[in-house]
């Protein structure tokens, strides 16, 4: 059970991470397919340090963490994932977008969703001039949702990562407020 909605978006809510979500987020960010692809997930965590990092978040240097959670369905009131601005650089007004589901609901557009909302709010709300996003080059669906986002692809780093015994490239994609049209110039496409 997670905390208040935070943001509102249409099939899915965004709520506050509370200390009860905790055995979630730490079960999502162990998961093999979850962080197969993300190199800040590369070493275990277990409960106690999870709880660690979530006393030690200061919300302004650390973002937005939010956790994801469908009105209706299957999961309806359970989290499935989380979306994150993190880091974010407040003198600049750049933030790094973070985004991982449980398998089990990969491909229902939750993550399209979720993005589109938090974008929103960074832009919106936090005042952020750009976000920027950085998949490895083999993960196919991080790289359709940057697309699909409106993100633009500005380069690759190559050989940065290390997934199944070899080095891949990052894709390095960015987006500016000015570029951005609303989370529903997305889900309408
Ligand atoms: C990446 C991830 C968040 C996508 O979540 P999702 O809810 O399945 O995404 P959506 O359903 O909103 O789909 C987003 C886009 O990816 C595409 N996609 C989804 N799964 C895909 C797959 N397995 N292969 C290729 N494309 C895929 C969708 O078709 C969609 O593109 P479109 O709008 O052009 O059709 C999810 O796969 C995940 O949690 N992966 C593990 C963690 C991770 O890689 N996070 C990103 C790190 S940069």
């Amino acid at each position: 059970m997670s905390g208040p909605t935070f943001i509102e978006c249409d099939r899915i809510e965004l709520q506050t991470v509370e200390e009860e979500d905790i055995e979630f987020l730490q079960r999502g960010v162990n998961h093999p397919a979850v962080r197969h692809h993300i190199e800040a997930f590369r070493t275990p965590i277990n409960g106690e340090q999870y709880r660690e990092l979530f006393e030690s978040i200061d919300s302004d240097e650390d973002g937005v963490t939010l956790l994801v959670v469908p009105r209706d369905g299957a999961s309806a009131g359970e989290p499935i994932g989380s979306v994150q601005l993190y880091p974010v650089n407040n003198a600049r007004g750049f933030a790094n977008l973070g985004v991982w589901f449980m398998p089990q609901v990969w491909g229902n557009g939750y993550a399209t969703e979720a993005s589109a909302y938090l974008i929103d709010y960074g832009f919106q709300q936090m005042g952020l001039h750009r976000i920027s996003a950085a998949p490895n080059s083999p993960n196919e669906a991080s790289i359709s949702l940057c697309e699909r986002l409106g993100f633009v692809h500005e380069g690759t780093s190559r050989d940065l990562g290390f997934v199944d015994g070899e080095y891949i490239d990052l894709e390095r994609y960015g987006l500016l407020a000015a570029e951005w049209d609303g989370p529903q110039a997305v889900l309408s496409q």
